[in-house]
């Protein structure tokens, strides 16, 4: 092992766990730098929710608070007698962590894990280790495993004159301390492009699976939705499944996909996908493609809300971006977008007529409960409704000769109904507009 717990074989199996080396039930203090920018959110929930983010890898969080800062220090980001100020919080409460909400760099991160006496992360950190804690298919295992290194190696390239000094500054002259250095960084460098190779091949196969169930002629309903927001409660509702819905946020990294039936659809498919935050490192946007690129081959997207948030307008924004960068909306391939205004069970009186009133004017959304149950029927409705707006069934009458396109046609699409007279197949079929392009271009 280096010192960065990369083991010499590359294979490195344990390196990325080593070098993670958080461990269930450390005690922990959270703190959220509130540098007074323009915020929309609220710094309350804010730290709410990196709270959440940390109880959700099982940290036992023993303190949190807001740290007001007003010029950030290069050294430490936060001012001398702050510092010396948590760092007695810390012993107090005898914390082993410190998860800083925000963006700290190698050298305030180094600095603070002395004067702290405790290990520090930054909120990039923190995410990793949700994600790589949660991914459970290979390539979002392998993807997270990718985010990780690479956020490991700047860190080490950032620091490297710094540690160069350390070590006596024979860097230039072939050193040991450099040689140190090279080995770790050679190491990250060739498990990188290892892991690179992997999930080319990860590729590969899943676009062959997706390939297949693309012919598959059944309608794909994807749920996004910020983290907390109810997806999992919802597809539990809808799919009659118990996929794991606790107050956990990431209750669902992978792609999860039941089929359910649906006024006028025996079947379509349903599929849960990873809860969205705010800040998300872009490393980590690409290190989840693999659960979001499900929502590109959605025929509807059903984004759920937490209405009941104090920040639900802001993740809503924040939500519609992402959706947006990955093409998912805003294209003339898009699918339709539907908005489930959920957890209207907790809204107040006026709050929860307003919302009502909202629901009702807009042709796209619905307020519901996934967790009365309230709306669900309606929000079904919408579902079904906006499928077969996106869909449209189509009628041919084809000849004994034209055995093919009708095989075609059972490929491609969803057969409602078959008469065959007098050797002649006459068949009413569901498609999207691009299958029909393409069936009425083929040779008869
Ligand atoms: P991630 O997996 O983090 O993306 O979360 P999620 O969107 O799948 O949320 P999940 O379904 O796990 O729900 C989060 C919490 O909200 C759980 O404690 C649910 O019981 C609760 N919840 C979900 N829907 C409702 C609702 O309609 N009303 C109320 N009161 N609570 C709800």
């Amino acid at each position: 092992m280096t010192s960065n717990g990369i083991s010499e074989d590359g294979e490195a199996k344990g390196a990325f766990d080593a070098a993670r080396g958080i461990r269930v039930g450390t005690p922990t203090v959270v703190l959220l730098p509130d540098l007074g920018a323009e915020n929309a959110r609220d710094a309350g929930a804010r730290l709410d929710e990196a709270v959440g983010l940390s109880a959700a890898i099982a940290l036992d969080v023993v303190h949190s608070e807001i740290v007001k800062v007003r010029s950030p220090r290069p050294a430490t980001l936060f001012g001398t007698g702050q510092v010396e100020r948590i760092a007695a919080t810390v012993a107090a409460a005898e914390a082993q962590l410190v998860v800083i909400d925000g963006a700290v760099s190698p050298i305030q991160q180094r600095n603070l894990e002395k004067e702290l006496k405790a290990k520090v992360i930054d909120r990039t950190g923190l995410i990793l280790e949700i994600f790589g804690e949660r991914a459970q298919t290979s390539e979002g295992a392998l993807q997270v495993e990718l985010a990780h290194l690479n956020y490991q190696a700047s860190r080490l390239v950032r620091s490297w004159t710094h540690l160069e000094r350390q070590r006596g500054g024979f860097g230039f002259l072939g050193g040991p301390g450099e040689t140190q250095i090279e080995t770790d960084r050679r190491l990250i460098r060739d498990r990188i492009a290892k892991l690179r190779r992997e999930l080319e091949d990860v590729r590969r196969t899943r676009g062959l699976h997706r390939a297949r169930r693309q012919r598959a002629p059944f309608p794909v309903v994807a749920l996004v939705g910020y983290t907390n927001a109810g997806k999992s409660t919802l597809f539990n509702r809808l799919t009659g499944a118990s996929v794991m819905a606790e107050n956990l946020l990431f209750a669902t990294l992978d792609p999860t996909m039941r089929s359910i039936r649906l006024p006028g659809f025996d079947k379509v498919i349903l599929s849960d996908t990873v809860g969205f935050i705010s800040e998300l490192p872009t490393q980590l946007v690409a290190a989840f493609r693999a659960t979001l690129e499900e929502v590109l081959e959605a025929d509807v997207i059903v984004h759920v809300r937490d209405v009941a948030h104090p920040d639900s307008d802001a993740q809503h924004g924040d939500v519609s971006r992402v959706l947006r960068d990955l093409g998912a909306t805003d294209t003339p391939e898009a699918a339709p977008l539907i908005e489930a205004l959920n957890k209207v069970d907790l809204l107040l009186k006026d709050q929860r007529e307003s919302t009502l009133e909202q629901a009702a004017r807009a042709d796209d959304a619905v307020a519901i409960s996934a967790l009365t149950g309230e709306g669900l029927d309606e929000l079904q409705e919408l579902i079904s409704a906006t499928l077969q707006r996106s869909a449209r069934v189509y009628e041919y009458d084809l000849g004994p000769e034209e055995g093919a396109r009708v095989a075609w046609l059972y490929e491609h699409g969803d057969v409602v109904s078959r008469r065959d007279e007098e050797g002649r197949t006459h068949l009413r079929v569901r498609m999207s507009e691009e299958a029909r392009a393409r069936f009425e271009r083929r040779p008869a």
